[in-house]
């Protein structure tokens, strides 16, 4: 079982610190006055890592790389792993590896990271059930909005019978700058340049970024134990602008959708470049805006929204979720 920790020394290791990384830093700061915490070391795969128990200042000094994710747990002494690294869709690691490391210390973990909970969810979970530690992932899937934490909070006893989704900004902002004349290319370095693409953006035009979202989704709220390679995935790559404004004057457009539903024959998973009508209520979030409807026994349908998020907003999910685990163990 792991130590009761005090809420007002609870110490972070931050493993990955890039766009969400350097923004949460800066919100941990301005917020310090209510949620305490300390960033004890930060650690990175070009820029070395930096350690200080103590408590790293704001543009921390980074030292040599620490030789394993293992060394540099150990050398933070924190109570929470913050695991921030870049996506892999395909395996899920390294992260699935570096959340395995905290646990096997005594760490609590959040992660922002879809890969683990899309190929490992089931096997972590219990590893931190068993351990008695607390593992988050509130910015998985929507950027901050509540997803994970509502069903944990809000609605005991209810059933998911499937959900809808257009889950992926960057495909949107695609889509959103053909249909004003711009190329495919400057659509995604548009994306880039609001810090919302994958390391590799390529992740998610052809939908892995969805398929990722949606095998995270069905293996926690459907208990799918499913991966992002079983389900059917098609992206929107052989979009062109000629095709998108030509969808356009016919006062639809297009969105990647991801559709998960809970069968007689079990739970079936789908993300489609779908031509939809505009006034869609899946349509109707633009920009990076997503958008989500859970289908419920007890409660019919109902959805999460999120208009324009940026990285703080991913950011902010990951501190709620470090709130949230601060005051369930100290
Ligand atoms: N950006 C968003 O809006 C957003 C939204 C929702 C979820 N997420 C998820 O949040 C995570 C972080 O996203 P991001 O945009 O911050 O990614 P990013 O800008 O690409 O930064 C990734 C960071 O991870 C580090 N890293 C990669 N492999 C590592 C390894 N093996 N060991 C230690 N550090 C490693 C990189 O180190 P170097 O800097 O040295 O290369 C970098 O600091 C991703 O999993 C992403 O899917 C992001």
């Amino acid at each position: 079982m792991a130590e009761a920790v005090s809420w007002l020394s609870v110490k972070l290791a931050l493993i990955g610190y890039g766009n969400v990384g350097r923004a949460l830093v800066p919100m941990l700061r301005q917020n310090s006055a209510g949620f305490p915490f300390t960033v004890t070391g930060i650690h990175t795969l070009h820029h070395g890592t930096a350690i200080d128990r103590a408590g790293l200042t704001e543009r921390p000094e980074f030292g040599p790389r620490a030789e394993s994710v293992e060394a540099f747990l150990n050398a933070a002494g924190a109570d929470i792993a913050v695991e921030l690294t870049t996506l892999n869709p395909s395996t899920g690691e390294p992260a699935i590896g570096h959340i395995r490391a905290a646990f096997d210390r005594g760490m609590h973990v959040v992660t922002a990271n879809k890969g683990p909970i899309a190929h490992a969810y089931a096997g972590l979970r219990d590893r931190a059930c068993q351990a008695g530690l607390v593992f988050r992932f509130e910015s998985a899937v929507m950027d901050g909005a509540p997803v994970f934490n509502l069903w944990e909070n809000a609605l005991p006893g209810l059933k998911v019978l499937g959900f809808t989704g257009a889950l992926n900004s960057t495909s949107k902002v695609v889509i959103e700058t053909m249909e004003s004349g711009g190329t495919f290319e400057s659509g995604v370095a548009a994306a880039r340049s609001m810090g919302i693409t994958e390391g590799d953006g390529a992740f998610d035009v052809e939908g892995w970024d969805s398929a990722a979202k949606t095998a995270a989704l069905a293996n926690v709220l459907m208990n799918a134990q499913t991966t992002p390679q079983q389900v059917s995935t098609r992206g929107i790559g052989k979009l062109t602008p000629g095709r998108v404004q030509e969808i356009a004057r016919q006062g639809k457009t297009v969105r990647l959708i991801s559709r998960a539903r809970r069968t007689s024959s079990g739970i079936t998973l789908r993300v489609r470049a779908e031509v939809i009508d505009k006034a869609d209520i899946l349509a109707a979030v633009p920009g990076t805006g997503n958008l989500i409807l859970f289908h419920t026994d007890l409660m019919g349908t109902f959805g999460t929204i999120s208009i324009e998020p940026l990285v703080q907003q991913t950011a902010y999910g990951v501190f709620s979720d470090l709130v949230n685990v601060a005051r369930l163990v100290s």
